[in-house]
Order: structure tokens, then sequence, then C-alpha cells
């Protein structure tokens, strides 16, 4: 059985960027695909006219931080 410390939890967040381009999801993906793999997590994401979804999957101290940080820069804003 696994220890809750270790069981792998997920947050999942939609989002509308303010100031969409290509350019900015772009460099969303390379800090990404540099810093999740080192934290443990693993997930996707779903870029459409300027709404991003995300599935950030993995320790639950990881996301949390991750997801703080990525919701200090962009409003999080509940599904329709
Ligand atoms: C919509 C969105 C999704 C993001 N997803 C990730 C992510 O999965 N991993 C990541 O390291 N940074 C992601 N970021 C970037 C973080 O907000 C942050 O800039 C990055 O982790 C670097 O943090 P640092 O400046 O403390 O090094 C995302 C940013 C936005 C706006």
């Amino acid at each position: 059985m696994t220890h809750t410390e270790d069981a792998l939890h997920q947050i999942i967040y939609i989002s509308r960027l303010t100031d969409p381009d290509e350019a900015l999801v772009t460099k969303i993906l390379q800090k990404a695909l540099q810093h999740n793999p080192r934290n443990h997590i693993t997930g996707m994401m779903l870029c459409a006219d300027g709404d991003v979804m995300q599935v950030l999957e993995g320790p639950k101290d990881r996301i949390t931080a991750l997801f703080e940080k990525i919701s200090a820069r962009v409003p999080v804003r509940p599904p329709k």
C-alpha cells in the first residue's frame, strides 16, 4: 500500500491567458519540459484561443508549489 505522502496527486485547472501569443506558449512549454521532470511532475497542457487547460500530476507538495507559482501569474477560473 502506498504511503499517503507518496501518493500521486492531480490538479486540473483552466485559465485564460491575458496576452496570448505563440512565443508565450512556447516559453511556458520550455519551463514545463525543463522543470517538471526534475520535480517528478507529469501531465498535459491544452491551449486553444488563449485558454489553457493543464493537468499536473505528482507529489502533493510539488504540484501545489507549482500551481501557486502559476496562479500568481494568471487568473485561474472554474470551468463554465
Ligand atoms: C499557464 C501557465 C502554465 C505553466 N506551467 C508550468 C509548468 O508546468 N511547469 C513549470 O515549471 N512552469 C510552468 N509555468 C511557469 C511558472 O509560472 C514559472 O514561471 C516557472 O515555473 C519558473 O519559475 P521561477 O521563475 O520561480 O523559476 C506556467 C506558467 C503559466 C502562465
